[in-house]
């Protein structure tokens, strides 16, 4: 009988965000959370067959410590990374609070990464089945940010079933700048001739919620024309909305979880009405419910993934999105 999330939450949120998050990690690597076989209806997406549509979402287990047991959890498909392909420490600490009034998370964690390779040696320690993708980044100081989203992608493309390119954090200065159409073309052009002559692995990308109207037509025009596979909506946001009265609510970084579900919805309805359905959709921002879930199926999403949601609800919200997407 696995111990009720609202006691385990107790505990953790009496710690620090960012001890709570590596807590959580060494809970899973030890298999405290158990682990039960996927259920719900698998859905197609790009070639790849997830077990259900709820996935995790990039950012959770950035090294892929806890691959096996976080699809233990139930989850469809895992997205581990943003990784850099050499180790970097990220922005100094403290980079990540949680706005418990807001249901939301800031963070500036800035891509702090193990590294291509150490995440590569933990890939190869899985032992279990499921599908993982990883969530391309760069490096801060690199200068070559497009020829660091190909070494990623040969270091830890073999080893996966996807890879999303991450032009949308907020935490990496100049990254979203990558969101116009010229920069795009250039990048999956790198990554699709990276993969040429061997297996290829189907890319995604992954945009920010703060994009303007023009970013938004010419990055929907673009996609089905350069290859991308599917389209991740949406990353955090630099927006604060008038509503959060969290004391951190100020505080530097990307916003998720519930003041972030309206406006991650909209643009992806947005994408899926100029897309017409010719690059599937991913939704993530703001699920904390089934029904929240639901809403990004009804506003165009083939499949969803889900963060903060996991730090208000635990575990249990992977279950009942799951449910509420079976009955859909
Ligand atoms: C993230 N997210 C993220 N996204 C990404 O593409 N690469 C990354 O490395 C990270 N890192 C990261 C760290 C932390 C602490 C958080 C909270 C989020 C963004 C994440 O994948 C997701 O897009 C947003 O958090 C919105 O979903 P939720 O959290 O509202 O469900």
């Amino acid at each position: 009988m696995p111990i009720p999330y609202a006691l385990v939450r107790r505990l953790l949120f009496a710690l620090d965000a960012e001890r709570a998050h590596r807590a959580t990690i060494s809970a899973l690597k030890l298999g405290l959370a158990g682990a039960r076989p996927p259920k719900g209806n698998p859905v197609e997406v790009a070639g790849v067959r997830f077990a259900n549509p709820v996935g995790l979402a990039a950012g959770f287990d950035k090294d892929a410590e806890a691959v096996d047991a976080l699809l233990g959890l139930g989850f469809g498909f895992v997205e581990i990374g943003g990784v850099t392909p050499k180790p970097q420490p990220g922005n100094p600490k403290p980079r990540v609070f949680r706005l418990t009034g807001d249901q939301a998370v800031i963070n500036r964690y800035g891509l702090n990464s193990a590294g291509a390779e150490a995440v590569a040696r933990n890939l190869e320690k899985r032992r279990k089945p499921g599908v993982v993708g990883v969530n391309l980044g760069a490096n801060k100081e690199s200068e070559d940010r497009i020829g660091d989203y190909a070494e990623c992608l040969k270091v830890i493309g073999p080893l996966v079933d996807f890879a999303t390119v991450n032009v949308s954090s907020p935490n990496t200065p100049g990254l979203r700048a990558l969101q116009d159409r010229a920069a795009l073309t250039g990048i999956f052009e790198r990554l699709h001739a990276a993969q040429s002559g061997g297996r290829a692995i189907p890319l995604f990308l992954k945009v920010a919620p703060d994009l303007s109207d023009a970013d938004i037509d010419d990055i929907a025009e673009a996609a089905p024309e350069i290859g991308v596979a599917a389209l991740v909506v949406s990353n955090t946001t630099i927006a604060r909305p008038n509503s959060l009265t969290s004391p951190h609510a100020q505080e530097t970084g990307g916003l998720s979880g519930a003041p972030l579900m309206g406006p991650s919805t909209d643009l992806l309805r947005r994408f899926h009405e100029k897309l017409d359905g010719r690059v599937p959709l991913i939704g993530v921002g703001g699920i904390l419910s089934g029904a929240d879930a639901k809403a990004k199926i009804d506003a165009g999403a083939a499949a969803v993934q889900i963060y903060s949601g996991l730090v208000y609800r635990g575990p249990e919200l992977v279950g009942e999105c799951v449910e509420a997407l079976a009955q859909a």
